[in-house]
């Protein structure tokens, strides 16, 4: 098989294991009685940043811009499901975002401009999507989900015959508050 010449990438936060199975358990609950493809739990993840395809020869310079960001830690608390019906997305999502969280979102964003991403911070809204083609949903509070936030990655997306499959390509730590 030859390499590909780009993938398809963007910058997520990416729960350890606890924090993963919490986060599946309350996803499942969130999705019971609604329609819909459920995420896989593997693949359970906040996008930051949504680069797209991106040249594998340019990947050097990404990693680059997530070296230079200085991040804190902090504790993200999901108690939201929340639904687009335009979009037939359900998702877990946080009441409020949390400054640190904007602020990383915003330095990615920021430092994705010089490399030639088009980022517009202005629309983050910090989710984890756990189904797709939801046509009748339901928003509301759930019960929370803790994270302890204390890095961030890069992930690559890749298509396999089961759909999507996320690959964590490097992770970057944030600094302890
Ligand atoms: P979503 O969960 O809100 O659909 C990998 O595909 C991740 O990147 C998903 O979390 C997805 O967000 C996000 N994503 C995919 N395409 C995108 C786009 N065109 N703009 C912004 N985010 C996108």
């Amino acid at each position: 098989m030859t390499a590909p010449a780009a993938r398809r990438l963007f910058f997520a936060l990416w729960p350890a294991a606890d924090c993963r199975a919490e986060l599946a358990a309350r996803a499942r609950d969130a999705r019971a009685g609604l329609p819909g493809r459920a995420i896989p739990d593997e693949n359970l993840h906040l996008t930051l940043a949504f680069l797209g395809k991106v040249p594998v020869e340019k990947i050097p310079e990404v990693e680059a811009v997530a070296d230079a960001i200085a991040g804190d830690r902090f504790d993200l608390v999901l108690d939201r499901r929340g639904w687009i019906r335009r979009a037939e997305i359900l998702m877990l999502a946080p009441a409020g975002s949390p400054p640190a969280l904007n602020a990383l979102a915003k330095a990615v964003a920021d430092g994705l401009q010089p490399v030639g991403f088009n980022i517009d911070f202005k629309r983050f809204r910090p989710h984890v999507t756990i189904a797709r083609r939801c046509d009748r949903g339901a928003a509301g509070e759930v019960p929370p989900v803790h994270w302890s936030v204390d890095g961030f990655a890069l992930v690559a997306s890749e298509l396999d015959h089961h759909g999507a499959r996320y690959r964590v390509v490097r992770d970057w730590p944030l600094n302890p508050a």
